[in-house]
Order: C-alpha cells, then sequence, then structure tokens
C-alpha cells in the first residue's frame, strides 16, 4: 500500500519527529517510560523560563542533550530518505527534531521547524558558536551573555521563513508521510492536516497510535520506521 502510494506520487513530503532518532540510540519524549518528559518537566528545564530562571538546570539539561547528539549519529533510515532524495523521491523533510541527523546523512531540503543543537548562540549579543561550547561547560558568551542552544524553547515562536517553507511543502505535497511524531505539539502538527486538507494522502508511520490517525489514509503501528524505511527501499530499488 504505502509502496504504490510513494510510486504514483509527485511530490512526496516527510516529516519527521524524535521517534525517527531513537534507532541512532536518541530518547524521544512521550514513549512510555523511555520519553524525556517522563523524566524531566518539559517547562522546569526547556523553556524561556527555565532559561531566564533555572539557568542550571537549564545548562545542564541541554548539555546531556548535546553529548547525546555528538556520542550518537544518524541511522539507516536517515540514509534512505537522503539516498531517496537524492533519486528524486521525495522532495524534501520537515522535522521537529533538533539533533541535525538528517543533514548529516547528507539530505538537504530540510526544514528544522524546532532549531537545531549543532549550534548555541549568545542570548545578549546573538554570537554564533558551535556546540563544543556546551560539551566544554562554556556557557557564557566573551560579552558574558548566556549561551543557549539555537532550539526553540516552550513560550518561543516558530522561525518565521522555516514555518513559510514547511506551509509551502505541505500545500505542494500530494504524499505526507509522517515518521516517529505523537503529534502532539502545535504548531508543529498543523502541517500534516494542511496537506490533507490540501488534498494529500496522508500516512503515518509511528510505534504508537497517535491524535491524527482518524485523518491518516494510512497507518502504520508496532514497526519499527528503520525496519519499514529499508522495507521499502529494497522494493523501491530491486527494479
Ligand atoms: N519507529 C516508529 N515510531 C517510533 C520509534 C521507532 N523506532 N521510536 C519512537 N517512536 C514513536 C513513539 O511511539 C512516539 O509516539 O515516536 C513518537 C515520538 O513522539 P514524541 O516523543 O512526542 O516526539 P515528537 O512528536 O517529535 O515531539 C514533538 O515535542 O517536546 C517537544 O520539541 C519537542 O520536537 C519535540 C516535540
Amino acid at each position: 500500500m504505502l509502496l504504490n502510494l510513494i510510486k504514483k506520487s509527485k511530490y512526496i513530503v516527510v516529516y519527521t519527529g524524535a521517534g525517527m532518532s531513537t534507532e541512532s540510540g536518541l530518547p524521544d519524549f512521550r514513549s512510555t517510560k523511555s520519553g524525556l518528559w517522563e523524566q524531566e518537566d518539559p517547562t522546569a528545564v526547556a523553556s524561556t523560563d527555565a532559561l531566564n530562571r533555572n539557568v542550571e538546570l537549564f545548562f545542564e539539561f541541554y548539555r546531556k542533550r548535546v553529548v547525546g547528539v555528538k556520542d550518537c549519529s544518524p541511522h539507516k533510515g536517515h540514509d534512505i530518505l537522503a539516498k531517496w532524495e537524492r533519486e528524486g523521491i521525495i522532495q524534501g523533510i520537515i522535522t521537529q527534531n533538533v539533533d541535525g541527523f538528517h543533514s548529516v546523512a547528507g539530505s538537504d531540503n530540510v526544514m528544522e521547524l524546532h532549531g537545531t543543537l549543532q549550534e548555541v548562540h549568545c542570548q545578549s549579543c546573538g554570537q554564533v558558536y558551535g556546540n563544543e561550547m556546551y560539551e566544554s561547560e562554556t556557557f557564557y558568551c566573551a560579552c558574558g551573555g548566556k549561551l543557549r542552544p539555537s532550539v526553540v524553547l516552550f513560550g518561543e515562536g516558530l522561525q518565521e521563513d522555516i514555518f513559510m517553507k514547511a506551509i509551502d511543502a505541505s500545500e505542494r505535497a500530494d504524499l505526507f508521510i509522517v515518521l516517529g511524531s505523537s503529534l502532539t505539539v502545535t504548531p508543529a502538527n498543523q502541517f500534516p492536516l494542511l496537506a490533507k486538507e490540501q488534498g494529500a494522502k496522508l500516512v503515518i508511520v509511528n510505534l504508537e497510535p497517535t491524535s491524527f490517525d482518524h485523518y491518516a489514509d494510512l497507518v502504520i503501528h508496532n514497526q519499527k520506521i528503520g525496519e519499514v524505511l529499508a522495507e521499502l527501499n529494497h522494493q523501491l530499488t530491486s527494479k
């Protein structure tokens, strides 16, 4: 079924969440027991409030995540998506993930809705640094300002230009494939709906059910993304 949808579609957009990176060794946020928000309160560690009022907790939380990203790497699923873009099978990736793994794997048209952990910037002067500053526990800029990861914190809006690019891609899609997201965070979770409303087929690949399953034309639960993509890649390339 998904193979046929891919074969007959002209503009395919893939939309990924944290479930895309668990097979790289990074935890997601809401999986029962292992999700990050099962152990931490996001507003206490990942919000503008935390940055301004709880900065030691904020630094500690994000340093752990930067080290995690540096210790892990893209898996075969990321590589397959990059290959499919090169082959013209998919046209772009909208991701909520901040690990940068789609770009590291070679994908080019990647819309990072929630920013990236690959760099940090000064809250006061805006100077951008590599994320190794957090690895070495350097949390302040030469100007004295706080360094923060270039991610979208709870309480912040998405970057306008990326948001508009994601809207354009969602409106152009005739097939929109969600990989590994609970689709619980707005406005990121609006893009699958926008694509669907514009006439795209919507496919959701997610271990657990999501609240958007009833909008989907096809839902694949209980199967890992890496396996789904490997199977599809085998069928697409074995002519
Ligand atoms: N294969 C398929 N699905 C998976 C896999 C896998 N290998 N691993 C995990 N999943 C599924 C889980 O069942 C879960 O429903 O991926 C989903 C991930 O959902 P969340 O943890 O909620 O992550 P996400 O949807 O990306 O969260 C959105 O919330 O906290 C914010 O900014 C953060 O970008 C994040 C946003």
